[in-house]
């Protein structure tokens, strides 16, 4: 008798998380698919290692209007210019030397990370 009345509310339950899927399922859409492609050789989310941590990048460029603008292309060619105008001394290397994405993917890749609060 209970599991029979249990389990409607199970379904309501499950239809009120369905409902509310699609802002969460993005967010951990763009770590997995930031794992899928090694970022996290060098990145993690929060701390900062080799490379700068993804919070520490959505601080510095989340409040530019251009910050996807300037970051989509870095995804794909690393960085190469002189360590002082950022973060140490590592740059981060080519598409060649990392598994490949192609725009699409940069582009949820930079709006994912410019979501880490
Ligand atoms: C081999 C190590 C390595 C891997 C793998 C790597 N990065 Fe980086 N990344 C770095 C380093 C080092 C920096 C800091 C570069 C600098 O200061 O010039 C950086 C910087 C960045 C920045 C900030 C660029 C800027 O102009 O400040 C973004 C965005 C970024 N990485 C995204 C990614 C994404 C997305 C991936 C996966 C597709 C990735 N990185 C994979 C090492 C790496």
């Amino acid at each position: 008798m209970s599991a029979v009345t249990r389990y409607p509310i199970a379904a309501a339950l499950m239809g009120l998380s369905l409902s509310l899927a699609p802002a969460a399922a993005w967010a951990e859409g763009g770590e997995d698919l930031a794992r899928a492609k090694g970022c996290f050789a060098c990145h993690a989310v929060e701390t900062e290692s080799a490379a700068p941590s993804f919070r520490d990048i959505a601080r510095r460029f989340g409040g530019l209007a251009n910050a996807k603008l300037m970051l989509v292309p870095i995804v794909h060619t690393g960085t190469d210019r002189p360590a002082v105008y950022h973060w140490g001394s590592a740059n981060m290397p080519p598409e060649g030397a990392r598994r490949p994405v192609t725009n699409e993917e940069a582009e949820a890749l930079i709006d994912y990370i410019l979501s880490v609060k």
